[in-house]
């Protein structure tokens, strides 16, 4: 519902969840009123912003102490005008070079429903409502546009701007953030998923306080050192109660993400574009809009906070087909075999796995050009007839032939030195003149931010598409952007280089997906570097971690988590001792962490002893008949404890729940453990594991008690009648149990 109370100039926004509450102030600014719990509307609520006076405050109006803009709480704050806090956007007047505006309230329009954009990723549904604000600048002529879209029954409201340049001077948008609000008090600690290359996500919470606290990206892509997301919860919430308030950039280029809590208390939290790395010029009629945030509120702890994102992104940002469909299980050649492969060892892994119940083959890096090291070839979108001598289309079609679904690996947007494309199109890659090249990889990035570029890619990608049988796509990108120069764009327009990268990435998914509807895509970046909701748009599924240790994972699956829905998560069991940590664990233990997500495997079943390909066989038949719960069902982070994670999942029709248990390390002679389940109905449910029968109240309110672990009885002959199950002994165990209400 969105209302306009005309008399006291409040909009409010509400659903049976949440209120939304903005006022048009007497200098025609907007200020924010409330966010939070549902409250009942009413004509008036100018009331929660009290108008003070303090000496030495910048006032709006002469001889009138009692309207000073640093002491209102800002819906989008602009810059000069007495607010001195993190300004929302900055607006130059390219004829005076000055940054002030002034936007006043100027009318709204509401929306019903929300229609997807081709050209950015944007929240999309016919269960939305979109205000629009339009406020203008009576001196420069510019419109600006703020839109809030909420849900009919979710959580969330998703936000925007819009710069038009309806004058005559040209302007230039140096700042455009897409969101920012200030809240009351700075009783709220802040939680960010900061990492690196393979430990990305992990959570991290602090405690705000006076001053400015930022994170953020300027590396071209959204990036694995901090997610494009932040929440703001109170001290005393935790994953099942209390309150938080969770906030998503759609979008996966460069951003900054925080709060500036200011010396009256008031903690101001905004997102978008990363200002040090952006401009837009604005020519007469010209218009430019921030990507969207994702604001989502809940009383009921983080883990509630997730289910409203994991229910939008699936419901109302994921454009593929595949977004309510069940994942294949996939075999990924990548750690079994890495460049060093031919046909006849590819049909050898994809072969064994279809008999251990594998549903699709992915063929990894290494299958193009030249390429038998990362030396080569990026950009050389052919096959390499040395390794597969009748190409991938051949190869696709044996394994399709098979049975099984095939897919293959891409990294559209780079180039080697050493490769045809940069032999013909030197100019293409993103160099600034007279600097040397840096690399990564031993590899440059193309110039997305040209079309005939992605035109190029697009062409070669399809060509390769088209001639074979491919069901899925991993699109990778394993490198930040250095030198950032735009060679087709003018001087002046430099500082549009990094948007319109992203852009030109959008487009090519954009084409791709259009093109090929079927195609399933995975998006990737060294694992995690652009774990966004600008991804998911395209691509409803993403390699979460290059690290495929199964501890490792739990810290990934946890932050992960926090956001994005567990059927977009990459995760694979792989061989031990693991490729990035040397870590053994069990292939249990990594197959009941690696269900958690899209499920598959990366090592070379061929290897494994029969006794091993059992297991896998009952990991396959485990998955396939959990599949649509874990990737469809409500997921719950349980409060865990140190060395101890517990998950929640509860299938939709609440018949099924599955809890999965794991422990990092072994304790000495440790005492019992039990896990509270949340969220059940008060029937009755059968346990599989071990018969028993609970009330869901018995469940939540005393909880399960978890297996026996080891106590240190040996040797076993001295202890008749002691017996441990065996998979709970030492060090990284997990327990996956299995409820069925009756
Ligand atoms: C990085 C990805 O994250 C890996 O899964 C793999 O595809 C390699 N790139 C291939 O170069």
């Amino acid at each position: 519902m969105i209302k306009f109370h005309e008399k006291s100039k409040t909009f409010h926004l509400y659903n049976e969840h949440i209120s939304y509450l903005i006022a048009v102030e007497a200098n025609g600014q907007l200020s924010n009123l409330y966010f939070g719990k549902q409250i009942k509307d009413k004509e008036d609520y100018s009331y929660l912003m009290t108008k003070r006076s303090v000496i030495l405050a910048p006032c709006s109006f002469h001889n009138n102490l009692s309207f000073t803009p640093e002491l209102l709480r800002h819906e989008y704050p602009d810059y000069g005008r007495g607010d001195y806090k993190t300004p929302a956007f900055i607006l130059e007047d390219k004829s005076t070079c000055s940054e002030v505006s002034a936007f006043k309230y100027d009318s709204y329009k509401i929306i019903k429903g929300k229609e997807k954009l081709s050209y950015q990723p944007s929240v999309f549904g016919t269960d939305i409502n979109t205000l629009e604000i339009t406020l203008k600048d009576d001196l420069t002529n510019a419109t600006l546009v703020l839109a809030y879209s909420i849900f009919d029954n979710k959580s969330s409201i998703v936000r925007s701007a819009k710069f038009i340049n309806n004058g005559k001077n040209e302007l230039n948008l140096k700042k455009a953030l897409s969101m920012s609000i200030d809240f009351y008090d700075k009783d709220f600690d802040f939680i960010q998923l900061d990492g690196a290359w393979s430990r990305e996500r992990h959570i991290n919470i602090n405690s705000i306080t006076t001053g400015v606290h930022t994170i953020g990206s300027t590396r071209g892509s959204s990036s694995a050192m901090h997610n494009p997301f932040f929440a703001l919860k109170r001290q005393t919430t935790n994953e099942n109660n209390g309150e938080v308030y969770g906030f998503s950039l759609v979008y996966s280029g460069n951003f900054i993400a925080g709060v500036d809590v200011d010396n009256y208390d008031v903690t101001r939290a905004f997102m978008g574009i990363h200002p040090d790395t952006f401009s837009w010029n604005l020519k007469s009629n010209e218009e430019f809009l921030t990507p969207e945030v994702i604001m989502v509120y809940s009383d009921k702890g983080i883990s509630n906070m997730s289910q409203t994102f994991h229910n939008v992104i699936k419901n109302n940002l994921i454009t593929s087909k595949y977004a309510h469909t069940p994942r294949p299980i996939l075999i990924n050649n990548w750690e079994a075999t890495y460049f060093d492969f031919n046909e006849k060892s590819i049909l050898d892994i994809a072969m064994q796995a279809k008999e251990l119940g594998v549903e699709m083959f992915v063929l990894d890096d290494g299958w193009f050009g030249k390429r038998n090291d990362d030396t080569s070839s990026l950009g050389d979108w052919y096959s390499d007839k040395i390794k597969l001598p009748d190409g991938v289309e051949a190869l696709s079609k044996k394994i399709t032939d098979s049975g099984m679904k095939f897919g293959l690996w891409f990294e559209p947007e780079m180039c080697n030195i050493e490769s045809e494309l940069y032999k013909n199109h030197p100019d293409w890659i993103i160099s600034t003149p007279g600097r040397d090249l840096t690399y990564g990889r031993n590899q440059l990035v193309l110039d997305f931010s040209n079309k005939d570029v992605v035109d190029f890619i697009y062409n070669s990608m399809e060509k390769v598409i088209s001639n074979s049988k491919i069901d899925y796509i991993k699109w990778d990108m394993n490198r930040n952007i250095t030198e950032s120069y735009a060679k087709n764009l003018p001087k002046e327009n430099q500082k549009e280089f990094f948007h319109r990268y992203i852009l030109g990435v959008y487009d090519l998914f954009n084409r791709l997906t259009t093109k090929f509807p079927n195609i399933l895509f995975e998006a990737c970046a060294s694992g995690g570097n652009r774990f966004d909701c600008g991804m998911l748009y395209y691509a409803p599924q993403i390699w979460a971690s290059d690290n495929t240790d199964a501890i490792e994972r739990l810290s990934v699956l946890s932050g992960t988590s926090m956001v994005y829905p567990i059927s977009s998560i990459g995760s694979h069991v792989s061989a031990c001792p693991n490729h990035q940590l040397r870590r053994t664990t069990s292939l249990k233990m990594r197959a009941d962490v690696a269900m958690i997500g899209t499920f598959g495997y990366e090592l070379n079943l061929n290897i494994l002893s029969d006794e091993e390909k059992k297991t896998v066989v009952e990991q396959i038949e485990f998955f396939k008949e959990y599949r649509e719960v874990i990737q469809t069902g409500d997921f719950y982070r349980l409060d865990s404890k140190p060395n101890y994670f517990y998950y929640q999942i509860v299938s939709k029709d609440k018949n099924t729940v599955l809890l999965f248990a794991y422990k990092v390390l072994a304790t000495a002679n440790p005492g019992m453990k039990k896990v509270r389940l949340v969220n059940l109905l008060d029937d009755t449910y059968t346990c599989i594991n071990n018969k028993k029968e609970y009330y869901g109240s018995e469940l939540e309110n005393f909880g399960l008690e978890l297996e026996v672990e080891f106590t240190g009885l040996l040797p076993a002959k001295n202890y008749p009648g002691v017996s441990y199950s065996g998979s709970d002994i030492g060090d990284f165990t997990s327990q996956v149990y299995v409820f069925k209400r009756k």
